[in-house]
């Protein structure tokens, strides 16, 4: 470990190797070198405009951030050891390709605005890119949903058979949970798209620096506002580990369902080989691993959220060193979640629904629509209520089913299911409504993680601008 470059002789003299190598991010922040050339590449681009470092060193310095670049992308990018982080990492393997040059590179900037800056673009990206995946799953429900209509399976309250439902209406209620934490992710990108850079370590800076410059070469539609508040700023992370920890939750629903239901006891869902696990000792089974571990999943999902928030937590103002401790979280965020979409997205088309309809046979499911159909009749509800509970207990008593010892056009499921077109409800013409609403959520949604521009774009624009 050497670990000179953010070191004076005020500092003194050097640290104990044992304890830079424990306070060094280098292991976790190698994962964000793309993002930090790429925000040195836009600074110096600004330096230069802005006459605080000469042209020709500025060039200098870009095409060698772009040469870094290129080998990050191709994985053959090998920064050495022994800085404190990712940013003197690269200011150190600059200096050895360049020379002194690399000197200036860090003009009116600070760690604490560069890793604040790296995060987001981090973030900014992996967001995108989950967001776009998350729609490509409520579009794969949404398109499934039409031919799940003429399946019937009870719905369920306190896990006991409630009413009877399509399946279609089931995949509905899935997708719009999983719409609902996919504007969380939404939320969460807006949120972190703006630039801190410029911020320096808490007070910005006395050069005649441009932010905006540096935002429109970044992507960021704008810069942040104080300057000490975004050192100590992790709120964006926060955002995105909340949404993370949403879609995750939602999609531990499904699994949730689906482990249930592929059950000999539930039997409304069949599962086929391709996702199935079976057992090392019992011949005979057929296990719904890839569903429980997403329902699994949700728990670290839920732990980076609560690892940040008690990380923030009596932080005083300004950057503390403790912020570092986000890394693993944010780190991990992107691939657990974007990992489990892709498991579900690949196993989702492998879980078919099978008749329900031995579960609603027996009628209790349809007593809510006798009761209904009696107040058609003109019968006030409680008292039909009361009626068709008497009629449930007679037919328990009996050991009869209720369509048994009354028959009632409103005790056939199909007929009860067809006739619940109240908005939200799942009749059919309120199913296709719903399913139309999520394919324009899903769309809205791709359409904005689309404006998000890609680091390949990021650099033509920054390569594009002049000097
Ligand atoms: N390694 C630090 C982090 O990840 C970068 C910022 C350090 N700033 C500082 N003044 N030591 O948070």
């Amino acid at each position: 470990m050497s670990g000179g470059i953010a070191r004076t002789s005020a500092t003194g003299g050097r640290m104990l190797p044992a304890l830079l190598e424990w306070s060094s991010s280098l292991s976790l922040d190698r994962q964000l070198v793309r993002e930090d050339v790429l925000g040195s590449a836009a600074h110096i681009t600004m330096l230069a405009r802005q006459g605080l470092v000469a042209t020709d060193d500025a060039r200098d310095l870009r095409v060698e951030l772009l040469v870094l670049y290129r080998e990050a992308s191709e994985g053959k990018l090998a920064l050495a050891d022994g800085e404190e982080d990712v940013h003197m990492a690269v200011e150190a393997e600059l200096g050895r390709r360049l020379g002194a040059v690399a000197g200036k590179l860090h003009t009116a900037r600070s760690r604490n605005d560069q890793v604040a800056l790296d995060l987001r673009l981090h973030v900014r990206d992996q967001a995108a890119q989950a967001l776009r995946e998350v729609a490509a799953l409520i579009h794969y429900l949404a398109d499934r949903a039409p031919g799940e209509m003429d399946i019937l399976l009870p719905a369920y309250t306190h896990r006991q058979r409630a009413q009877p439902i399509s399946a279609a209406f089931q995949v509905c209620a899935w997708a719009t949970q999983l719409a609902r934490a996919a504007e969380v992710v939404d939320f969460a990108l807006e949120r972190v798209d703006v630039s801190p850079l410029g911020s320096g370590a808490c007070t910005g800076t006395s050069l005649p620096i441009d932010r905006e410059l540096v935002a429109r070469l970044l992507g960021f539609p704008a810069v942040t506002k104080n300057a000490l508040d975004t050192v100590g700023d992790r709120d964006f992370a926060l955002d995105w580990t909340w949404a993370a920890a949403r879609v995750l939750l939602a999609l531990g629903k499904v699994a949730a369902d689906l482990v249930d239901m592929s059950t000999s006891e539930f039997g409304m869902v069949r599962l086929d080989g391709e996702i199935a696990a079976g057992s090392s000792m019992m011949p005979q089974k057929k296990n719904p691993d890839i569903f429980e571990l997403v329902r699994g999943k949700t728990a670290r999902g839920i732990g980076n959220v609560t690892a940040l928030l008690t990380l923030v937590k009596g932080l005083p103002s300004g950057y503390n060193r403790d912020q570092q401790e986000d890394r693993q979280t944010v780190l991990e965020t992107a691939p657990l979640l974007r990992g489990t979409v892709a498991a579900m997205m690949a196993a989702l088309p492998h879980a078919h629904f099978v008749s329900g309809e031995k579960a609603l046979a027996e009628g209790f499911t349809q007593a809510t629509d006798l009761a209904e159909a009696l107040v058609r009749r003109g019968v006030p509800f409680r008292e039909a209520y009361k009626q068709v509970g008497q009629l449930v207990r007679d037919a328990l008593d009996q050991g009869k089913t209720l369509a048994q010892i009354e028959s009632d056009p409103a005790l056939d499921p199909r007929a009860a299911v067809a006739a619940k077109e109240s908005t939200g409800g799942t009749g059919p013409s309120s199913v296709k409504a719903q399913i139309q609403a999520l394919k324009q959520t899903a769309d809205r949604l791709i359409a904005r993680a689309d404006r998000v521009p890609s680091f390949d774009a990021l650099v033509e624009r920054i390569m594009a601008e002049a000097l």
